[in-house]
């Protein structure tokens, strides 16, 4: 047997080996894949649908030239801060139809100049980080959502003044408010953010009040009742014969001797 035969007997099978770890390699290599429960279809750029797809959570493997993801009617609960980082492409995006309660505060990072669409509805959503929506340009359909209306919510809204369609559609489901439940939110005309400040003004103010009311009639009676005693003290020993002094000191010398 030549040294050559060897070789080849030996490297014969590694070659194989290795050729189809390379197959394989290439079938699953994440750029060329679609996530598993969605279609990728390239037409106004790569959209990406994976509605119905029974998923719990975001796919972290979406095709990074993604510029239309569509998520609605999946079970997603979370957004986590920065899911969306890679997809610098992205332009629309429809999450609603989840069971979304809670959005990262970074939730939308790197997608804030690009996105020009974002779909919430119907979530679970109650509340909101204040800077949630911050930067986003996008129109936000925040709609048909548990919201809690309230001074964090308020100051979401305000910071997404050019984008007035979303704030109609906010009902608030709760408020801090005592009468605004079931009313969209921008029929609340209070200013959410100084009430519940104003209510604990107040409570300081009493508060300081009693203890204030206390302190100055405890001072009164202190007073009152030293001048009593002195007075008392004072007769007693006016009350007491000068003659009996002496007569103690007497009998304390006797002793003595
Ligand atoms: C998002 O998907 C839902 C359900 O398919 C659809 O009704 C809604 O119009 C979509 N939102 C946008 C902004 O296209």
């Amino acid at each position: 047997m030549t040294v050559l035969d060897l070789w080849l007997t030996r490297s014969l099978p590694m070659c194989l080996l290795l050729q189809s770890l390379v197959l394989m390699a290439l079938c699953f290599h994440p750029a060329s894949m679609c996530p598993k429960g969605c279609t990728c279809l390239h037409g106004n750029g790569l959209n990406v649908t994976c509605s119905n797809a029974h998923l719990k959570e975001i796919p972290l493997d979406l095709p990074p030239d993604t510029s239309l993801l569509r998520l609605d009617h999946n079970q997603v609960t979370t957004i986590p801060d920065q899911v969306f980082k890679e997809l610098r492409m992205l332009r629309e995006l429809n999450l609603s139809h989840n069971a979304i309660r809670t959005l990262g505060e970074n939730a939308f990072r790197g997608v804030e100049s690009t996105l020009l669409t974002l779909d919430l509805s119907h979530n679970k959503i109650s509340t909101v980080h204040k800077n949630v929506f911050a930067l986003l340009k996008a129109r936000v359909n925040m709609g048909n959502n548990p919201w809690h209306c309230d001074c964090t919510l308020q100051q979401v809204l305000k910071g997404m003044t050019y984008n007035h369609e979303s704030a109609s559609r906010v009902l608030c489901k709760s408020s801090e408010l005592q009468d605004q439940e079931g009313r969209p939110f921008l029929t609340i005309d209070a200013d959410l953010c100084n009430l519940p400040k104003r209510t604990t003004d107040y409570a300081m103010l009493v508060t300081m009040f009693g203890w204030f009311t206390m302190v100055i009639s405890y001072v009164v009676y202190y007073v009152r009742q030293n001048q009593e005693d002195a007075r008392r003290h004072l007769e007693y020993l006016k009350s007491l014969p000068s003659k009996q002094k002496k007569q103690d000191e007497g009998d304390d010398v006797s002793t003595v001797v």
